[in-house]
């Protein structure tokens, strides 16, 4: 009933507004859908699909069309496999499909051609192999009603389909295709954005997990130039290295082999069906490629080609070879849990875990077991957990910020998000982020989407929503967190190595923090993040 009432009500929007919902885009006319919340355009081509011939090439622009294209529902998801039977369902795609390239726009319900909003572009994470843009967590009727921005979200091509590398010949596969597919859209924002209502100058870049590496990776490589002035970097785990070639070029041989084909064959590669390619991409997952334990957190990737990828880019903030903008960088508290607990589902001895730091380097475990001795011997988990979310996540994310500050970058800013989702069941399977400060435990807040998961948020996660939501779009609209249309109530201050506050985003109020880890990450800064 309830559900024939809102398609009714969706369709009377609709032929009123009937004028409004279709705009022209480059390359032909789409319709979107209009609400009382948002005017919402989803599926929208923004390069050729890349599928037969177009497989493992740069994305193309998309062939313009005739007529009017109808944009009201998410496409298919990036190929991936299994996604719904590791993640919660508010997290995957309903379909998958090689034919992907598509992104997703919402504008504030009274957007107009001229109302030259500031538009958020949004990379989704998921390790570069899951996830997608159009997946529930990241809809965005309630962000841009509430931030009065317009927001962008961006499928790109994921495992083997974005990432293989067979070799360096003209029509091998090179990898990093993922990144350009980003690229393209960022592109595709510039030049089309106007007509919903978006000012083309006034773009802020943001992502999480693989999605905030994928943003740092915009930020040094010295290719998205002009196509936007900010940057949020959520959660990124800056410690996890890229491949090396030798790593990729054995992992593209053991897929070629997976699927029966001669190494480095691409013809016969070419020839081979989206799902044995997923099937072969998911086997070679687990095969470990390089010494540096950190790697299998992301078997399949981003390499560094020195070209796309240029560089780790910890290395580029410590060289000054990191694009200067305002930038927003934060993580949440226990950002590896999940990792930790998935892996070890019962306890975890004393002599496991020295057994994974002497993995981890032979040379500074003791160092590592003296600054992170564990508190019970019997279970040493939550030690393992501490340890690594300060050497991925929390201390490099300083770092990073420090060495931006000494290239004389002016404009970051710092958080701490410290606030257990109350929702009983919200982590299905993943019971043991109750109550815990999980890797994306920020996303239904930032996106307030927790409702489309069935989860209801308390009156203090409303309120940490709208706080997170008005310093987000303050930033796209004024490069400062501060300032913009939505009233904060605590100055959140410049990051910097000497007055080191950082924004702790908790309930019931979120306050300002010195000296966050200071001593961990002084520690992790003198031992070195890749280890
Ligand atoms: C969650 O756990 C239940 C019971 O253990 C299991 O049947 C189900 O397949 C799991 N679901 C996911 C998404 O892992
Ligand atoms: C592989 O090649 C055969 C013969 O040319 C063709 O019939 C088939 O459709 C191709 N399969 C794919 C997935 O391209
Ligand atoms: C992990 O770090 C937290 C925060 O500093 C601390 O309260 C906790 O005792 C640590 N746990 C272990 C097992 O070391
Ligand atoms: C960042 O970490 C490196 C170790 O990898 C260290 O040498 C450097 O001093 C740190 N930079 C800052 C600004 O803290």
């Amino acid at each position: 009933m309830f559900r024939y009432l809102y398609s009714i009500i969706i369709s009377l929007a609709a032929f009123f507004y009937n004028d409004d919902v279709i705009v022209e885009t480059k390359f032909g006319k789409i319709q979107g859908v209009q609400t009382s919340k948002s005017r919402t355009f989803l599926g929208v081509p923004y390069a050729a699909p890349p599928i037969g011939s177009l497989r493992w090439r740069p994305p193309e622009n998309p062939r313009p069309w005739t007529g009017v294209l109808d944009t009201k529902e998410v496409k298919a998801g990036c190929y991936q496999l299994a996604c719904a039977s590791m993640n919660p369902a508010i997290l995957c795609p309903k379909t998958v499909s090689e034919d992907c390239l598509y992104l997703n726009i919402w504008t504030p319900a009274n957007a107009r051609k001229d109302s030259r909003l500031p538009v958020m572009v949004f990379i989704h994470g998921g390790n570069f192999v899951q996830l997608s843009g159009g997946s529930l967590l990241f809809r965005g009727e309630d962000f841009v009603s509430k931030g009065h921005v317009i927001l962008v979200n961006v499928d790109y091509r994921l495992g083997a389909f974005g990432f293989l590398v067979t070799g360096d010949g003209p029509r091998d596969a090179k990898g990093n295709y993922g990144i350009k597919d980003q690229r393209l859209a960022l592109q595709w924002v510039k030049d089309n954005i106007e007509a919903f209502g978006g000012d083309p100058r006034k773009v802020t870049l943001f992502g999480q997990s693989a999605g905030a590496q994928s943003t740092a990776i915009h930020l040094t490589n010295g290719k998205a130039d002009g196509l936007f002035r900010n940057a949020i970097i959520q959660s990124s785990p800056f410690s996890i290295r890229y491949k090396t070639k030798e790593e990729v070029l054995f992992l593209g041989d053991f897929i070629a082999k997976f699927v029966n084909c001669p190494a480095g064959d691409i013809t016969c590669l070419l020839n081979v069906s989206a799902e044995d390619i997923a099937l072969a991409e998911h086997e070679a997952r687990s095969v470990v490629t390089s010494p540096f334990l950190l790697e299998l957190f992301e078997p399949i990737g981003p390499w560094v080609d020195g070209d796309e990828v240029k560089m780790e880019p910890v290395t580029a903030a410590q060289s000054g070879k990191f694009e200067n903008i305002p930038l927003l960088i934060g993580t949440v508290s226990e950002e590896t849990r999940i990792f930790v607990y998935e892996a070890f589902k019962e306890t975890m001895g004393l002599e496991t875990y020295l057994g994974i730091l002497l993995l981890a380097d032979p040379i500074k475990a003791l160092k590592l077991l003296a600054k992170y001795p564990p508190v019970k011997s019997r279970d040493c988990r939550d030690t393992l957990q501490n340890l690594s979310t300060d050497l991925i996540f929390t201390c490099t994310a300083r770092n990073v910020s420090r060495s931006l500050q000494t290239f004389g970058h002016s404009s970051i800013h710092l958080y701490i998000f410290n606030h257990p989702f109350s929702a009983k069941g919200a982590w299905y399977n993943f019971t043991f982020c109750e109550g815990h400060d999980c890797h994306g435990v920020e996303l239904p807040f930032v996106f307030h989407t927790a409702h489309l998961g069935g989860f209801h948020l308390s009156p203090e996660e409303e309120r940490l929503s709208t706080e997170l939501i008005s310093y987000w779009s303050n930033f796209a609209y004024t490069s400062n967190p501060n300032t913009g249309p939505h009233p904060v109530y605590l100055n959140w201050p410049n990051y910097d190595i000497k007055q080191t506050t950082i924004m702790h985003f908790k309930t019931p109020k979120s306050e300002l923090l010195d000296e966050y880890r200071k001593n961990f990450c002084d520690f992790w800064d003198d031992v070195g993040y890749f280890i």
